[in-house]
């Protein structure tokens, strides 16, 4: 049995149903703070908070666990900086308390959620695992942090954990009956869909005096099918006895906030309003994955393209319009 803390969030649950599919048994644990109990319908849901650490021996007690796949956190790079001990409360501290859970009950496998913010502003791109790590908010310096610790971990305990940096997490399950429901919503492809459905006027670029081919930031948007696929490889490779790695996932291509919005137009048929506003504080101007070695080590490939992204998250958001 697999244990997905976070299994009812935007990825966690988009994992939960392949894994099922991969022949995995499933149960997830949730607080529910942002998740939603109908993207996981018919999976077993334990509703409590990794701070918990009554609950956690519920999970590990009732149910024979072989590994962790852990998707709870907080992840707001804005909210971070305003809450830092939020995150090290929710993130860091929360963490901590799974991985004494299943120490305790001697489950010794973790797939772990991290983030392209443990690199902070980049020195080079694309970027490779062993460049420089610098956070630039809390919100990544917590998941560095988690880093750091499960690597100790593995030093003093044994315990094996696969860390995956994402990048831009973006769409929906192809035939659009799970997808992105954050409120509030900060992420642009979402937004930009949005404002498609009429529920927002305009899409805001923030920022287009960045040094990159339009002025607008580069991202690398990676389908949330492929980041489910790579845990489900890493999950793989630790239930085989593999060791403990780090990578970055990506699709390893860059595009600017402009092209995104400009395929958006062109997928949706819609002339989506677009107005510049001021830049955010603490974007990056370019964040582009380089792959390689989970490609190389775990055999993991990218299937999807930049328009299937979209194309699935506007099905998506079309059929739900209001989310869940
Ligand atoms: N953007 C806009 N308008 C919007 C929203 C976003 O122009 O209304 C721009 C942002 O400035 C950025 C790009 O679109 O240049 C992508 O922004 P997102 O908020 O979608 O994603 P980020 O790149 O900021 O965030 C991602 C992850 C975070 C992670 C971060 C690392 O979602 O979890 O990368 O820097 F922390």
């Amino acid at each position: 049995m697999i244990l997905v803390c976070g299994g009812a969030g935007y990825i966690g649950s988009h994992t939960v149903h392949l894994l099922s599919r991969g022949g995995f048994e499933v149960c997830v644990l949730d607080n529910m703070q942002k998740g939603h109990a109908e993207s996981i319908g018919g999976f077993k849901l334990y509703r409590g908070d990794l701070r918990d650490g009554g609950v956690l021996d519920t999970v590990f007690g009732e149910n024979k666990i072989d590994a962790v796949v852990h998707f709870a956190a907080n992840s707001l790079v804005g909210e971070s900086v305003r809450e830092p001990l939020k995150y090290y409360d929710n993130n860091v501290a929360a963490t901590m308390n799974l991985v004494s859970a299943m120490l305790r009950h001697n489950v010794k496998k973790i797939v772990f959620s991290s983030t392209a913010a443990t690199y902070g502003e980049p020195e080079r791109v694309p970027i490779f695992e062993d460049d420089r790590t610098l956070p630039t908010n809390p919100y990544g310096e917590t998941k560095l942090a988690i880093e750091r610790m499960l690597k100790w971990c593995d030093a003093a305990y044994g315990m094996k954990s696969v860390c995956l940096r994402y990048f831009n997490a973006a769409g929906a399950m192809p035939d659009g009956s799970i997808g992105e429901d954050h409120n509030p919503e900060t992420h642009l492809i979402p937004i930009i869909l949005q404002a498609a459905l009429g529920k927002r006027p305009y899409i805001e670029v923030f920022g287009d005096d960045y040094p990159t081919a339009d002025g607008t930031c580069v991202r690398d948007y990676i389908h949330v099918i492929d980041l489910a696929d790579a845990h489900i490889l890493a999950l793989r490779h630790l239930l085989d006895g593999g060791d403990s790695r780090i990578y970055n996932l990506g699709a390893g291509n860059g595009y600017t906030v402009r092209q995104i919005i400009e395929a958006a137009r062109r997928i949706t048929g819609i002339d989506i309003p677009e107005k510049t506003a001021g830049r955010r504080p603490g974007d990056p101007a370019m964040l582009v994955a380089s792959s390689d070695k989970i490609k190389a080590e775990l055999g993991w490939e990218p299937g999807y393209s930049l328009d299937d992204i979209i194309s699935s998250a506007w099905l998506w958001h079309k059929t739900h319009p209001h989310g869940f």
